[in-house]
């Protein structure tokens, strides 16, 4: 078995941001225009007066305070308030393939590797943006990478599910090193209509290297120390767009068709699996909470986050103990703990333990304990 190593991490960030106020804003127009519209209707009592948002409410109930979008004349649009992307030809590279390039670069180059010292690539997300062939391998040719590639998705949970399957690919000699992608378009899945969620997501990619700790040569590294995967099932996050939408007429842009959730039940339900998951890993590895520098978490919620802190280190965390991106690019899903990662592991001094952690629909957990070199 060898021992296995993240050498490298990258990111690409959309170009366009969407604060609060702005979304707000959109969504409020839509609002009073149906309001308008329907004002017989809400007055004899047959369809119900829809409620204004909040920008005050939005960063007290999240954290967030902005996100990062692919297309945000679209979502702003009040007649429209979806994302526009147009359609490619099967000639060019499709938009996930594309944002993955952007991130994988980074990544390679932080980890001092070219393409012809990867021989896999897993593409880990929340939302693949067609049936088949898998994005990985459209990556794969892009960067001109050889060997093997395969698509996984566990909703926000992907990435670090994404990194078991690597580290054990590494492990086990069936690949040096392996390209592990996180594009996540979340926009597209979000309902920009509803009140309660219209605010949660944005759009960004990771890119993960774990490769052979022998054969690693950049300036930062982590041996990855173990991982620690949980599922249970639940309804309350859930998106129910698929194949099989068409055999169903009735049921074509329906609500469910995008994400919905329960949020206060997932807020409720999640923090104690998190916090319990994490501590557990720790134990088995030897390790005290005390011991852990970093907590790279799941950027949904900053009072989610705040809360799993507390229930691991028994007080409130420092904010360099559990750094927070969820303020400017809002839940990115599978995405957001990478990013944590990305921009908040080059102070940390050699021999630092940290935990990256994942948590979402499924319901989905992940912890992968890792140790600066
Ligand atoms: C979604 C979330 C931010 C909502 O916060 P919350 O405090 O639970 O909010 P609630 O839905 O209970 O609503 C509380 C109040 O705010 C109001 N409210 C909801 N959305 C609002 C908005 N956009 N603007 C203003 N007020 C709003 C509600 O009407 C409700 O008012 P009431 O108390 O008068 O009935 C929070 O539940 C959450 O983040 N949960 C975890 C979600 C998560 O991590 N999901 C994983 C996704 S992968």
């Amino acid at each position: 078995m060898h021992n296995v190593v993240i050498s490298g991490t990258g990111l690409y960030t959309p170009a366009n941001s969407i604060s609060n106020d702005e979304l707000v804003a959109s969504f409020n127009a839509y609002v009073q225009q149906f309001n308008a519209e329907n004002a017989s209707a809400i007055e004899r009592g047959e369809v119900d007066a829809l409620t204004e948002s909040s920008s005050a409410f939005i960063e007290k109930a999240s954290g967030i305070k902005s996100r990062f979008v692919i297309d945000k004349a679209g979502i702003l649009d009040p007649a429209r308030m979806v994302p526009r992307i147009p359609e490619r030809s099967n000639e060019q590279w499709g938009i996930l393939c594309e944002m993955a390039i952007g991130a994988a670069q980074d990544a390679l180059a932080r980890a001092g590797k070219t393409a012809a010292d990867i021989d896999g690539v897993i593409v880990a997300c929340s939302n693949l943006q067609r049936a088949y062939p898998a994005v990985a391998i459209e990556v794969q040719a892009a960067l001109g990478i050889q060997g093997f590639g395969y698509d996984m998705n566990v909703a926000c949970s992907s990435a670090t599910f994404g990194i078991q399957a690597a580290v054990n690919s590494v492990q086990l000699g069936q690949a040096r090193a392996i390209l592990m992608v996180n594009p996540e378009i979340c926009t597209g899945h979000l309902n920009f209509r509803d009140r309660d969620s219209h605010f949660i997501f944005g759009d960004a990619c990771t890119a993960v290297i774990i490769e052979r700790a022998d054969q690693a040569t950049s300036a930062q590294q982590f041996d990855v120390l173990g991982t620690k995967l949980l599922t249970q099932f639940s309804n309350t996050i859930r998106n129910n767009f698929g194949f099989l939408n068409r055999a169903a007429e009735e049921g074509i842009g329906t609500r469910d068709k995008l994400f919905v959730q329960e949020g206060r039940k997932v807020f409720k339900d999640v923090c104690p699996m998190v916090a319990e998951l994490i501590a557990a890993h720790l134990q088995e590895n030897g390790l005290e909470v005390a011991q852990v520098k970093r907590f790279w978490l799941h950027q949904a919620n900053l009072n989610m986050n705040l809360l799993i802190a507390r229930k691991l280190l028994g007080r409130d965390a420092e904010p360099h103990e559990a750094p927070v991106i969820l303020d400017t690019y809002a839940n990115t899903s599978s995405a957001g703990s990478v990013i944590a990662l990305h921009k908040n592991h080059e102070d940390l001094p050699s021999g630092s333990i940290g935990v990256l952690s994942s948590f979402g629909a499924g319901y989905s957990i992940g912890s992968v304990i890792l140790r600066k070199r």
